[in-house]
């Protein structure tokens, strides 16, 4: 049995992953803002260090998995705090506790929304790590009409840092396979209050197109998080897995 953080364990794809592990026999340490093992706002710097430091105690030093799950969907900065910062702190923080344990592995949860429109100036700055510079430039795109950008923008950047980042010395050098998942649309808490608005339902269905199967059940998202995070995968790393019922084939079909 092996040993997983889970971040955003208290809700949505995070639970479901969190169930699926456990009944597999494995030992998952959930993070979130509340009802988890570790409490800690991933939106702050207090709150990465909160996770680094209660995981280290908890784990006795060494984790076999991370899966950064936390996220927000919020026309708000704090969205670009969360979902790109708080996931980087989550996975190099720990990383040296996955350097630790066996056949250490990292997940980070991206979006097919990365293949959205996006705002460049958001993207670039998260890409350089600046993170004042990306919570301004999201801000503004906020108060010129355009937050409906800084989601997609969080989740490309968060694809482009996977690729960059799982090729260098301290992951592919040091084993760690390292990966995004790309979900289409998961019925969980957070894209709710969308799906039962009709009129954003259909702005969602339009932009996230699923012609396999249509809107995912979290549980059916857990199992590639599993896998990817398991033994079995020794070669599989700098990926951006689409699970996504076809949408990313449909909007980007000859992107390969
Ligand atoms: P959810 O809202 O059910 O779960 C997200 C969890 O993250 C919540 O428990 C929340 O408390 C936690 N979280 C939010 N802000 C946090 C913070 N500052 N610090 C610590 N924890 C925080 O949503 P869901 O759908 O399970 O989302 C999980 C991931 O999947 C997110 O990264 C999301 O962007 C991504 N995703 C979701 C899709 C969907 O359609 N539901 C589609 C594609 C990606």
């Amino acid at each position: 049995s092996r040993t997983y953080l889970v971040t955003g364990a208290a809700s949505g794809i995070g639970l479901a992953t969190t169930r699926r592990l456990r009944s597999h026999g494995h030992t998952v340490i959930g993070a979130d803002l509340r009802d988890a093992d570790i409490s800690a706002d991933l939106a702050t710097a207090e709150g990465r260090t909160e996770l680094a430091e209660r995981a280290a105690e908890l784990s006795g030093g060494r984790l076999d998995a991370v899966v950064a799950c936390a996220g927000a969907l919020a026309l708000d900065p704090v969205t670009v705090r969360v979902n790109c910062f708080g996931a980087f702190a989550t996975l190099e923080n720990l990383r040296p506790l996955l350097a630790a344990g066996t056949r250490g592995r990292a997940v980070v949860v991206s979006s097919v929304a990365g293949v959205h429109a996006t705002d460049p100036a958001i993207v670039e700055a998260v890409l350089l790590g600046d993170e004042a510079a990306a919570v301004a430039a999201a801000r503004a795109a906020v108060d010129r009409g355009e937050g409906h950008l800084v989601y997609s923008s969080s989740k490309q950047a968060v694809s482009r840092w996977v690729r960059r980042t799982a090729v260098g010395a301290e992951w592919a050098g040091a084993g760690i396979p390292l990966n995004a998942i790309a979900p289409g649309t998961v019925l969980t808490p957070m894209i709710r209050p969308l799906l039962d608005d009709p009129a954003l339902r259909a702005v969602v269905d339009t932009s996230v197109p699923m012609p396999l199967h249509g809107h995912a059940a979290a549980d059916q998202v857990a199992p590639l998080v599993d896998w990817l995070t398991g033994p079995e995968n020794t070669h599989v790393t700098g990926q951006i897995v689409y699970v996504d019922g076809g949408a990313d084939a449909v909007l980007r079909g000859d992107a390969v």
